[in-house]
């Protein structure tokens, strides 16, 4: 787990984490594609995990995560879209997941599922939908090591990007302070908006389908990590 270069002021230098989401993938060589992103520079490896229920798609659970394990070594950052969550935490603690975040609309005891994702030795955090305001976490900011801004409603890949959540990011960004908590953002983040939201104070950027469009993805990750740098030097 990178720890955030934190330092105060919206526009110090940050590091910039990338994560594709392998939700864009083929699902038929999963262990491959989490292989290839890896060897083409990613950061981190996105897990989106959907329940047909909390969002209307469903994917994976920790079984496939296991199974993805051994295909890298690089942090396994599992967003769980799934309502109750509590139930799974330790099975996907068990598969490997480095990062796990739980929605804060999914249930109405985020602070213990925080507590027991720590617990489990794993790092905790706490995703945000578009309507749901920055104020959700601020009495958890102390058992929080990330949060995630959705900057579209959850459920699909290759939705466009809401500006509207720019603001939320600020107000987050301002929120950790010197916390070093990873600020993530997830939905719609190509080259055109990784500068956006790196700008308003986002580390780390989930890419799905500007990832794994065209099989470039080197070319793709590369692009977006330059997009994010020229908004963070903004
Ligand atoms: C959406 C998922 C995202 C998704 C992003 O519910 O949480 O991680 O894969 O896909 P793009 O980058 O295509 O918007
Ligand atoms: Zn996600």
């Amino acid at each position: 787990f990178q720890a955030p270069t934190v330092g105060g002021g919206l526009n110090m230098a940050r590091e910039i984490v990338i994560a594709p989401s392998i939700l864009s993938a083929d699902f038929a060589k999963l262990g491959a594609e989490v292989e290839a992103i890896d060897r083409d520079g990613c950061d981190w490896v996105h897990l989106d995990v959907m329940d047909g229920h909390f969002v209307p798609n469903i994917t994976f659970g920790p079984d496939v995560v296991a199974a993805l394990r051994p295909h890298s070594d690089k942090v396994f950052d599992t967003h769980l879209m799934i309502a109750p969550c509590d139930l799974y935490l330790e099975a996907f603690a068990k598969a490997g997941s480095d990062i796990i975040t739980v929605h804060a609309e999914a249930g109405p005891h985020l602070d213990r599922s925080l507590q027991y994702i720590r617990s489990l030795g794993k790092k905790a955090g706490v995703s945000l939908t578009p309507s749901t305001p920055e104020s959700a976490i601020e009495y958890v900011l102390d058992k929080l090591d990330l949060v995630l801004v959705m900057t579209v409603n959850p459920g699909f890949g290759g939705q466009t990007f809401i500006p509207a959540q720019l603001e939320k990011i600020r107000a987050i960004r301002k929120m950790i302070g010197e916390r070093p908590i990873h600020l993530e953002v997830d939905g719609g983040v190509n080259v055109d908006t990784a500068g956006l939201v790196a700008e308003a104070g986002a580390d780390a950027l989930v890419a799905g389908s500007a990832v794994f469009k065209n099989g470039d993805y080197a070319k793709n990750i590369a692009a977006i990590r330059e997009a994010a740098m020229a908004g963070v030097a903004a």
